[in-house]
């Protein structure tokens, strides 16, 4: 038979009751919010996991597109437009319409001139200056040399449309690799613009990329694509455009505010605006001097040297060394693949030169370390480099247009 539960223990029972269901409801709420806060870290965690995976598969994506040894196709000139008085733009497509890799913008392609009655034949680089998403490639080169061995000017010369050349591509370092929300400064002096202008038209298909832009020329004359440059300062309010001309025509009008300015720019132009010194990454390419003047005052001025990407179309004759040091002179190089043996001499300037005095024939283009098409896979022994190559080399391999001997040398060539 059921006893009644006598009033205290019955008050007991509902307070046992009440202090578990408090117990359980503080339990419940604290795994509640461990919960949550597990989740909110999870979150943080995961996007984190996200992004970084995505910065490695891009990180990787740029490094194999910079380093593509693309092979060589035949393609065909389609158009050619005359620029300004010495710059030609060749439009290219694949001779068998197939799609050509569109690149990174501010990369180059090689354009090989074929041996011929007054050519041995050679290559040269040429930054591709269209945007990256054309489907074709344009490159748009000056007539700057007359020497008849001169890629250029047979280019100029000799090359229509409807010719077909050997081209490979496209590579190079210098491409724009800025994050989203630091701004893209683009410093270019006369035809250093090409690869500016696929930089420019890849930063304004992204909404808030802000890009300020410096472009010198030296005449009315020599100012290859103005059109294109006035059309996008006028039209894009994310760039900042600033023309500066040397020798400034007669009878304009000279005003700060117009997209036009008269002389030549400094860094300290470029380092006045908010955010310069550690906002801002810089694309430089022009001459040599020019270059490393404007290089030095950016870094003197508080940008750090990382920020500084640049492309060096020519070595300028000075930093060639003419007379080399007996330190690097007179060593023995085996191209192992050719069987010959040669001496490096205090008159060669790089392995390079070395090796087409003997007969070896490596692959060339820009002679600056920075297109990779010289590279070879070093065996034995020690090399110098007179210039720092900005081509990425792998293990053991070396770039011979910028390396001498340091002892006797195994290459694979
Ligand atoms: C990455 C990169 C991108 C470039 N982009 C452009 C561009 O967009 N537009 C443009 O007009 N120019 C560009 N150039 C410069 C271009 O490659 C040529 O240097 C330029 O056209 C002059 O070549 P040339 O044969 O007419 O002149 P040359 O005076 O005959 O040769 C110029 C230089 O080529 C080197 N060279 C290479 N092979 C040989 C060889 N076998 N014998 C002698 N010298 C040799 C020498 O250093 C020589 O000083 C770029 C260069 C580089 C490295
Ligand atoms: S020729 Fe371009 S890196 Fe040597």
């Amino acid at each position: 038979m059921n006893q009644p539960i006598p009033i205290v223990e019955a008050a007991l029972l509902t307070l046992l009751i009440l202090v578990c269901a408090r117990v359980g409801i503080g339990f419940l709420s604290d795994a509640l919010q461990r919960h949550n806060s597990l989740k909110k870290e999870l979150a943080v965690e995961n996007s984190a996991r996200i992004e970084l995976s995505s910065r490695l598969r891009q990180t990787y994506v740029d490094l194999s597109m910079s380093r593509r040894q693309a092979r060589w196709r035949e393609v065909m000139v389609v158009k050619v437009v005359q620029e300004s008085e010495d710059v030609r733009s060749f439009y290219l497509v694949d001779k068998d319409q197939e799609p050509l890799p569109s690149g990174l913008p501010g990369q180059h392609i090689l354009v090989e001139r074929p041996k011929g009655a007054n050519s041995k034949g050679g290559c040269r680089c040429y930054s591709l200056s269209d945007d990256s998403s054309a489907g074709h490639w344009r490159v748009s080169v000056k007539k700057n040399s007359s020497r008849p061995e001169s890629v250029s000017r047979w280019l100029h010369e000799e090359v229509a449309a409807g010719d077909v050349l050997r081209a490979r591509g496209p590579s190079g370092a210098f491409y724009l690799q800025s994050a989203v929300d630091r701004k893209i400064v683009l410093v270019s002096a006369g035809i250093g613009i090409t690869p500016m202008l696929p930089m420019i038209f890849e930063a304004i298909r992204k909404p808030g990329r802000s890009v300020r832009c410096f472009a010198q020329f030296r005449d009315v004359a020599h100012m290859p694509f103005i059109d294109t440059l006035s059309s996008i300062a006028t039209h894009y309010a994310q760039v900042e455009m600033e023309i500066w001309i040397s020798r400034f025509p007669k009878g304009v009008r000279r005003s700060t505010a117009s997209l036009f300015r008269e002389g030549k720019f400094q860094a300290k132009d470029m380092l006045s605006h908010e955010g310069a010194q550690q906002n801002s990454d810089y694309y430089l390419c022009g001459p040599e001097e020019w270059q490393e003047k404007i290089c030095a005052d950016l870094v003197e001025g508080g940008v750090r040297s990382e920020f500084i990407h640049y492309e060096l179309f020519q070595q300028s004759e000075k930093s060639i060394p003419v007379t080399p040091s007996s330190k690097y002179a007179s060593h023995n190089v085996h191209f192992k693949q050719s069987g010959s043996i040669a001496k490096f001499e205090a008159t060669h300037n790089s392995l390079l030169t070395c090796a087409g005095q003997h007969s070896v024939s490596l692959e060339s283009g820009c002679r600056t370390g920075a297109c990779g098409s010289c590279a070879v896979k070093l065996l034995g022994g020690k090399v110098r480099y007179t210039r720092e190559p900005q081509f990425q080399t792998q293990t053991n391999e070396i770039l011979p247009c910028v390396c001498v001997p340091e002892s006797d040398l195994e290459v694979d060539a």
